[in-house]
């Protein structure tokens, strides 16, 4: 297999709002990113991929684009990003900058623009429909809430937003905004940042507009859409000019369609891929589901085994912790969060950890519904009460599903705002702070942060672990996920227990008959057995990789 830098790296994944802010405003910020650079290098990470800097009026947290080649004055300069990206450089450690580019703010000039008349030169940078009979083009629903179509008064049309109304989509069917579009991106590249993390990317392309709304997922007719192949091909050609990473957000894209993205010559590197984890939940499960849970998994790496590459990730700062919501935020936190390390670190592809995770940062019980901010979770808070919930029922759904549990601030240390800040931070710092930060987990050889730089640390030594084929063992299992990376020389096996019952489990033949000796590499408990043995149990979140070296 060729070997590619990005795929023996491993990322991290860092909402400068809540990293760490070093001008004590409450707000994280570049300088803070900067400030910790030593701690990330010390963690051991590759890359860092740093959600939206740039200018935005903040209606859905710097996704909303006003200027994609000026920062956002909250979070620095110009000048700051530059320091970042050359301090970065200098520890080892590469730049993916967040792309968006299926819409803007409608604070854009492209739109204020577009805005003032049909003959306007930047009219055609957006999708605008007249209405019928005083409504809507069509019945379909935002990603956000509400309908995808928004009135403009001076000019009687309704433009297309899949997300928010301040976030009008821009039309990929025109040829001068595209040209604009792969300018600015070679601008970014020309900087010398190392690659992009595409936003939303697989909404650019729209189904024909007078087909109804699809009512089991609303985002269906403007996701992944026949013939958006032929855009991001286009794309691509601008990437490939480049030695730099690519991951596309790929909502709706399913594991049969995995190489077209993500193969050797798909349109990106990789993609971050929603089976395993689902976005945009509006409730949150019952039970955990192991079963599809690792049917998920596995179809990707099999999709994409000899044939492309994976993005492997947990959390992100749209959904949840992982520990609350696949492991366990009370007695087993700790195991739980080193089990669900370990289950996706050695899969096959780049694995990213999105900050404080390492950490096993949990979920916030958010006690009121104004410290919520994320838009589409108040949003939801809203449906419910219109539903006829209570604002404590209400508050209890929004609590488990807001994507504001991944962006509460990084817990530092044990102080009041977390060391995140030395003023009241923008969003409500866990109180569990006291407990879970990096100041305490630096000290102690067996916390969750150190378990992670054992993983980084593991993979970066194993041929196996990077380059090796994948393969599921005892499938049907509703406890354990199993699985076997082969490298020529070295094998490994991974076994998971993802329940907080003890699971009996028993080896297949196939692996016997090899007759290797399989000695333990890794185990997050204090004491496994140091050979594997082909029958056993493991405990409650118990996690051990075995390894035998040799043909
Ligand atoms: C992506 C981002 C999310 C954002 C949305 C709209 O899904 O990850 O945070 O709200 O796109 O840009
Ligand atoms: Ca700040």
């Amino acid at each position: 297999m060729e070997k590619i830098w990005w795929k023996e790296a491993v990322g991290y994944q860092i909402y400068p709002r809540s990293f760490m802010d070093s001008n004590g405003d409450g707000v994280g910020d570049l300088n803070g990113i900067r400030e910790k650079l030593p701690y990330l290098k010390e963690l051991g990470v590759d890359f860092i991929w740093i959600n939206p800097v740039y200018e935005s009026p903040n209606v859905d947290n710097g996704y909303d684009i006003s200027h994609y080649q000026e920062i956002l004055a909250e979070f620095g300069t110009m000048a700051d990003f530059d320091q970042l990206l050359v301090e970065a450089h200098q520890l080892g450690i590469k730049v993916i900058m967040d792309l968006v580019i299926n819409h803007t703010s409608d604070q854009h000039e492209w739109f204020t623009e577009a805005k003032k008349s049909k003959e306007n030169p930047y009219r055609d940078y957006y999708i605008w429909r007249d209405g019928t009979d005083g409504k809507p083009p069509s019945d379909w629903q935002a990603i956000f809430g509400g309908s995808v179509w928004t009135y403009e008064e001076t000019t009687d049309q309704y433009y297309f937003h899949a997300f928010a109304k301040e976030q009008p989509d821009l039309n990929w069917e025109n040829h001068q905004l595209k040209q604009d579009v792969f300018a600015m991106i070679s601008w970014w590249l020309d900087k010398g940042i190392d690659g992009f993390r595409i936003d939303a990317i697989s909404h650019i392309k729209k189904d024909a507009f007078h087909l109804p709304a699809d009512l089991e997922n609303i985002a269906a007719r403007y996701q992944n859409i026949t013939g958006i192949g032929d855009y991001l091909k286009e794309l691509k050609q601008v990437f490939d000019s480049y030695d730099i990473m690519t991951v596309g957000e790929a909502s709706g894209v399913t594991a049969e369609e995995a190489e077209d993205w993500a193969g050797h010559d798909g349109y990106f590197d990789m993609i971050f891929e929603f089976e395993h984890i689902g976005l945009w939940k509006k409730q949150q499960d019952k039970q955990f589901d192991i079963r599809s849970f690792k049917q998920a998994l596995s179809r990707w790496q099999y999709a994409l085994d000899g044939k492309g590459w994976n993005a492997l990730y947990m959390e992100n700062h749209d959904v949840p912790r992982s520990v609350s919501v696949f492991g366990c935020d009370g007695e087993y936190r700790e195991i739980s969060a080193k089990a669900l390390a370990m289950m996706y670190f050695f899969l096959q592809g780049t694995p990213f950890i999105y900050q404080g995770q390492e950490l096993g940062m949990t979920n916030m019980k958010f006690s009121s519904i104004d410290q919520i901010d994320a838009l589409d979770s108040k949003h939801i808070y809203q449906e419910l009460l219109n539903q006829g919930k209570s604002e404590k029922e209400a508050l209890t759904v929004i609590s488990q599903t807001t994507r504001d549990n991944a962006r509460t601030p990084m817990q530092w240390d044990a102080s009041t705002y977390g060391g995140f800040s030395e003023s009241e931070p923008w969003l409500v710092v866990n109180p569990n702070t006291q407990q879970i930060n990096a100041a305490e987990q630096l000290e102690q050889p067996d916390s969750v942060l150190h378990f992670y730089q054992q993983l980084i640390r593991l993979r970066k030594e194993s041929q196996a672990l990077v380059y090796g084929h994948f393969e599921e063992l005892l499938s049907e299992d509703e406890q354990l996920y199993v699985y076997l990376r082969s490298a020529e020389e070295e094998q490994i096996l991974v076994l998971v227990n993802l329940s907080s019952e003890s699971a009996d489990y028993q080896l297949p033949k196939a692996i016997k008959q090899l007759d290797k000796e399989w000695q333990l590499l890794l185990s997050n408990l204090p004491k496994a057995a140091s050979q594997l043995e082909m029958t056993g149990t493991l405990a409650p979140f118990e996690a051990r990789a075995y390894r035998f070296k040799g043909k």
